[in-house]
């Protein structure tokens, strides 16, 4: 992926439990921050910390999380659930997109996401561009070179 620009580009990661070296991988390393968050931790955090990737893990609540962000770039979230084990948090609903895209510099930023708990008519409404939060507009990128790895881009932007 394209991480050329000069400043650090922060990747926030909430529900991640045990998948950090994945998105380590397919974001790299260089001038790119991930912040990562579980309210529990899990076993290959400390790999990543003393790798070199830049990271942060915020043990906590997903909710409780958002007001610990600094401004982000890049929300990447996939393979979470409702059931026993999911964290049962709708990550892509309006209610945390609200709250979270306050987090993204005026010039927008990415959601890269295989669409976990997103329900009824939510992708759908995703892909086709109706959904706005705070003031950012969400939109299927025509970019979707992540879809190998079941992944979906989405721009978010002004
Ligand atoms: C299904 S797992 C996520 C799997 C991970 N995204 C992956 O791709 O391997 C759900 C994770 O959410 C965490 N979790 C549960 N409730 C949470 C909450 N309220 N806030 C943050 N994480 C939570 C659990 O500890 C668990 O690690």
């Amino acid at each position: 992926m394209d991480n050329s620009r000069s400043h650090q580009r922060i990747v926030y990661y909430p529900c991640c439990a045990n998948d950090v070296d994945f998105p380590i991988k397919l974001m790299g390393v260089e001038n790119t921050k991930y912040i990562f968050c579980d309210i529990r931790s899990h076993r290959d955090w400390h790999k990543a910390k003393n790798s070199a990737a830049t990271v942060k893990f915020l043990r906590m609540d997903a909710w409780v999380a958002i007001d610990k962000l600094p401004e982000i770039d890049i929300l990447f979230y996939r393979r979470d659930g409702m059931s026993e084990g999911g964290s049962g948090v709708e990550v892509l609903g309006d209610e945390y997109l609200q709250r979270l895209l306050k987090k993204f510099p005026i010039s927008g930023g990415k959601i890269i996401t295989d669409g976990s708990n997103a329900f009824g008519c939510r992708l759908d409404y995703l892909k086709m561009g109706l959904v706005d939060c705070s003031g950012f507009k969400i939109s299927f990128s025509p970019n979707q070179d992540l879809i190998k790895h079941d992944l979906m881009t989405f721009e978010i932007h002004k």
